[in-house]
C-alpha cells in the first residue's frame, strides 16, 4: 500500500468507529499528516455534532502550515445542515492540501464542496481508496442514488426452512441472535409486519452494551416501523408501544401524528399484495432520513421485497436442527438462487452450530 492510501485507509478506519452512532449521517474520518506523520485525527460521532474534518483541526496541537495534508474519506459539505458548511472552516484554517476518497453523493454537495475549496486556492485530489470509501458509506450512497434506504433483510431459519416453531421461542442460537443485534445497532430503522407484532410481541430494541459496541454515548435504538394495513394492532397492548422510540405505522386508512405516544400513522397506497413497499421505502428515506433499514420479515413480506427486487442483502441465520411438524415454512431462497439467478450467495459464516448465509441481488 502506498503512503497516500495508507493515510486514507486510516481515515476510513476511523470513520468506521461512527458506525453505531453517526446514522443517519455518513461515516466520516479524517487524519492530518505532516512530514509523513499523522499529527491529528477524528471521526464524525453523531448527527448535529462536529464533522470529522472540523474535529481533526480542533485536535491539532499546532498551527496549520503549508506542509500539512488532510485526508478525508468523503467530500466536505458546503451547505448549512445541522452544522455550518465545513468548506468555510477549511478555507479559513489555512490548510493547503486535501485528499478526498470520494465525492458526496448528496446532490446538495456532489462536487460543489471540492469546487469551492479549489476556488479558494486549496489543492484537492479526489479518488484514493475509493472502493473502500464506497463500501463504508454504501447505505448513504444508496439513499441518495436510489431514494430509498440500504435494505438488509434478516431471517432465522431452521434446517427444514421453518421461521416459526410451535415449541421453541428461538429458531437460531444465541450467537446468531447477538449478531442480529449488531445489525439492529447500525440501522436507522427496523421494519416488521402486524403479524409479527401480534404473534411474537417483540421489543425490537438493541440489546447490546456500550462496551460491546465500543461506544461512549448512549445506544441509539432504531425507529420501529410496522406494516399494518387495517390498523389491527392494538397500540395499548404490545411491548414496542411501551418504549419512547419513534414508531411509524404504515397503513391504508389514515395519516395522523400521535405526539403523546410518538407514533406516526402514515397512509400509503395498497393493492392485492399489500401496502406499496416502494412508497414506504421512499417515505422512510425522504421524510425520516433513514439511510439503512433492517427488515425482520415473515414469509409474505420476504416474498414482496424479493418480488419487487427492493433489497441489498438477505441474511439467513440457518440453524442445524429441524422444527418438524407445525411452524411456518419460508420461501426457498436457494431454489431462487439456483433457478432464477436473481440473487447470489455472497458469504457463509459459521455461528457455532448455525450458519449465517448472506445473499445479494444480481444487478
Ligand atoms: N424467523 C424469523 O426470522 C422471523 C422473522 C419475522 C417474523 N417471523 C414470524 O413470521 C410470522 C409472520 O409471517 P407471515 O408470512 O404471516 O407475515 P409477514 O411476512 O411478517 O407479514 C405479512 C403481513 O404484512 C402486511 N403487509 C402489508 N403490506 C405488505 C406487502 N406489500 N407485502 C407483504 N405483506 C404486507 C400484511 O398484514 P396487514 O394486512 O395487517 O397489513 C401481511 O399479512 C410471525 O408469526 C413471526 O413469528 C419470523
Amino acid at each position: 500500500m502506498n503512503r497516500k492510501n495508507f493515510y486514507m485507509q486510516s481515515a476510513i478506519d476511523l470513520a468506521a468507529k461512527g458506525k453505531y452512532t453517526a446514522p443517519p449521517n455518513p461515516n466520516v474520518g479524517c487524519v492530518i499528516v505532516e512530514n509523513s506523520k499523522i499529527i491529528s485525527k477524528a471521526y464524525h460521532q453523531r448527527a448535529g455534532k462536529e464533522h470529522a474534518e472540523i474535529l481533526a483541526l480542533k485536535n491539532l496541537k499546532k498551527k496549520v502550515n503549508d506542509k500539512m495534508i488532510m485526508y478525508i474519506n468523503l467530500e466536505p459539505c458546503c451547505h448549512y445542515g445541522k452544522t455550518a458548511p465545513c468548506t468555510k472552516t477549511l478555507i479559513n484554517s489555512g490548510i493547503k492540501n486535501i485528499e478526498i476518497a470520494m465525492l458526496d453523493p448528496n446532490p446538495k454537495v456532489r462536487g460543489k464542496g471540492v469546487k469551492e475549496l479549489r476556488k479558494n486556492g486549496i489543492k484537492v485530489n479526489v479518488g484514493s481508496c475509493k472502493i473502500e470509501a464506497v463500501k463504508i458509506n454504501k447505505d448513504f450512497i444508496t439513499k441518495h442514488e436510489k431514494n430509498r434506504p440500504y435494505i438488509i433483510i434478516k431471517q432465522a431459519v431452521s434446517l427444514d426452512s421453518k421461521i416459526t416453531s410451535p415449541n421453541k421461542k428461538w429458531i437460531s442460537n444465541k450467537f446468531s441472535r447477538e449478531d442480529g443485534h449488531y445489525l439492529r445497532a447500525q440501522s436507522c430503522a427496523i421494519l416488521v409486519s402486524s403479524k409479527t407484532i401480534i404473534n411474537d410481541n417483540p421489543k425490537l430494541n438493541v440489546r447490546l452494551t456500550k462496551k460491546k459496541l465500543s461506544i461512549k454515548s448512549n445506544i441509539r435504538h432504531p425507529i420501529i416501523v410496522i406494516l399494518d394495513s387495517n390498523l389491527t394492532v392494538d397500540i395499548t397492548r404490545f411491548k414496542v408501544f411501551k418504549t419512547k422510540t419513534k414508531k411509524i405505522i404504515f397503513n391504508s386508512i389514515k395519516t395522523s401524528f400521535d405526539k403523546k405516544n410518538n407514533i406516526d400513522f402514515i397512509k400509503v397506497v395498497s393493492n392485492k399484495n399489500g401496502l406499496s413497499i416502494q412508497s414506504i421505502t421512499k417515505i422512510l428515506s425522504r421524510d425520516y432520513d433513514v439511510k439503512n433499514l433492517l427488515i425482520e420479515p415473515g414469509k409474505k413480506l420476504l416474498s414482496s421485497f424479493l418480488d419487487k427486487n427492493i433489497f441489498d442483502e438477505i441474511i439467513f441465520y440457518k440453524s442445524s436442527s429441524n422444527v418438524g411438524d407445525g411452524g411456518l415454512e419460508t420461501i426457498d431462497i436457494e431454489k431462487m438462487h439456483l433457478n432464477t439467478k436473481k440473487i447470489y450467495q455472497d458469504s457463509v459464516t459459521n455461528m457455532l452450530n448455525d450458519v449465517k448465509i448472506t445473499y445479494k441481488p444480481k444487478r
